[in-house]
């Protein structure tokens, strides 16, 4: 209805006496459904890649579309502290540890997770484990690898001969990704810093990365594990072994043997020789 045939309405209504009209509610508008819009992430990486050649390989291109953060004054500083043994090491972990307990780098992560999932194990040891990141038990205890692959990282440590408490344990990422999805490039950089700062602090001499996502993030590599496996490969000062991620071998446990290889070629390297040694494959 136009203005103008409204105005004429009333006037009509209010000529034949009608002074008031009944209240009507109007159907309230449907709320328009929000569109995401699903933008790749790596959508600039791809468009500049397009605009230039060679191609690159999908990681670069995850990689390229990467910011890592400024890096904190107090983790620099403590880079840079000399540690003369197991105490001054215990003490930087424990300053590097608050520290990663106020870090909210990563919104969504930070806004779903329990607690940050720093690292545990021996400040001073030879061997550190790279995992990918905490899960629902590790979120829930403030733990590495206490879950299911957990367990059965645990009797992979026993099969060496090792214990658990000799060994430095920590993650890709120290805070859990929603659902367990695979940490993302962005999130990988943020935690880098804290990463970097345990492996600086701990200094070990032999760093295992369990599955792909360690050995791809630690190294930068492009490769999956089952092509960096059975083999040293470096960081720093540190010999490092990939090899398959306990969780791959809850699903695949034929793997086992091949984990089992890389065990007893790293131990061999540490001075263990497992073949004479009575303990069994786990
Ligand atoms: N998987 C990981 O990679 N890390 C953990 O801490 C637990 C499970």
């Amino acid at each position: 209805m136009s203005n103008r045939t409204l105005r004429q309405f009333l006037q009509s209504l209010s000529s034949a006496g009608v002074t008031h009209l009944p209240f009507v509610e109007l159907p309230k508008p449907v709320a328009r459904p929000m569109i995401a819009i699903k933008r790749p992430a790596l959508q600039s990486a791809v468009s500049a890649a397009q605009s230039s050649s060679p191609l690159k390989a999908p990681s670069d291109l995850a990689r390229d579309s990467v910011q890592p953060p400024p890096a904190l004054p107090e983790t620099v500083a403590l880079c840079k502290e000399s540690l003369a043994g197991v105490d001054d090491k215990a003490d930087a972990l424990s300053r590097l540890r608050t520290l990663v307990a106020a870090c909210r780098r990563c919104q969504e992560l930070a806004d779903t997770r329990t607690q940050t999932v720093f690292g545990v194990g021996h400040p001073d040891a030879r061997i550190m484990f790279i995992g990918e990141a905490p899960g629902a038990d590790e979120d829930r205890a403030g733990e590495p690898f206490v879950g299911a692959a957990g367990q059965l990282l645990n009797k992979i440590v026993s099969a060496c001969g090792l214990k658990r408490e000799d060994i430095y344990i920590c993650n890709i990422l120290r805070c859990r990704p929603p659902g367990n999805r695979n940490p993302l490039p962005q999130e990988a950089a943020n935690c880098r810093e804290f990463l970097d700062g345990q492996i600086r602090i701990v200094n070990p001499e032999y760093i295992v990365c369990w599955g792909t996502v360690a050995a791809q993030n630690l190294l930068g590599e492009d490769r999956t594990v089952g092509k960096l496996r059975g083999q040293f490969l470096s960081y720093g000062s540190a010999k490092v072994l990939c090899t398959y991620h306990p969780s791959y071998l809850l699903r695949q446990p034929a793997a086992k043997k091949q984990v089992w290889d890389d065990m007893k070629f790293f131990m061999k390297d540490m001075g263990v020789d497992l073949d004479g040694h009575s303990s069994k494959s786990p």
